[in-house]
């Protein structure tokens, strides 16, 4: 079987993130395993302006050279792991800019979580589980939760989140929920349609 395509999107982008841990981490984890591949998408890579085009792509087309240069790249994977931060208990702002400025490059694809924080962004996941829905995202049941004082001592503490090996199980069980669902609706996606009945 050809390995599906993973991209880790990174949620935040202020200068001080703490972002880029938990993503490495995951990327260092996922890349271990030979039925994928991965690679990190950095929204700061992408600095678009709060969503301002007529309507979403799923619509029209989108003017904004960087919209259409994420949505590109966007398009490229069978699947996504979200690293999120949970701002307010929400979902970070620029991440669901970013959500917002694709559509049909998420549509038929699943999506997986790993959060970090006081209560490793379980709020903000919660939103995001039911922003994938309406993204036309198949969201996973595993999710990765670096919370309260695990994250406190790797945020501040000095510790590194390798040491933290009780959540590798969590990661593995996400990427095998994650891979199957991304093979399976890949072959669902390549499936020529069915003419409509006339
Ligand atoms: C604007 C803002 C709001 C925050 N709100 C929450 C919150 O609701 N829940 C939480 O657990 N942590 C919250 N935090 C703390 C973050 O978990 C912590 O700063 C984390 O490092 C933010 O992710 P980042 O470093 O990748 O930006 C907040 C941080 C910021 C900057």
């Amino acid at each position: 079987m050809a390995k599906v395509k993973i991209g880790i999107i990174i949620g935040t982008t202020r200068a001080a993130r703490f972002g880029d841990r938990p993503a490495n981490w995951t990327k260092d984890i996922a890349s271990q395993r030979d039925d994928l591949t991965v690679e990190i998408l950095d929204l700061r890579d992408y600095p678009m302006p709060f969503f301002d085009e007529v309507a979403s792509n799923a619509w029209v087309p989108s003017q904004n050279e960087v919209a259409q240069r994420w949505q590109k790249k966007v398009a490229e994977f069978d699947g996504y792991v979200f690293v999120t931060a949970e701002y307010n208990r929400g979902v970070p702002a620029a991440l669901k800019n970013a959500l917002d400025y694709a559509y049909p490059e998420w549509n038929k694809k699943p999506a997986a979580f790993v959060g970090y924080g006081s209560v490793g962004a379980a709020r903000a996941i919660e939103q995001l589980r039911l922003i994938a829905v309406e993204l036309q995202m198949a969201p996973t049941r595993t999710g990765v939760h670096i919370q309260g004082a695990d994250f406190m001592a790797v945020w501040k503490g000095g510790k590194e989140i390798t040491e933290l090996t009780h959540l590798q199980k969590n990661a593995t069980d996400m990427l095998d929920q994650l891979i199957w669902w991304a093979n399976a609706l890949k072959a669902a996606r390549e499936r020529p349609a069915i003419p409509a009945a006339a």
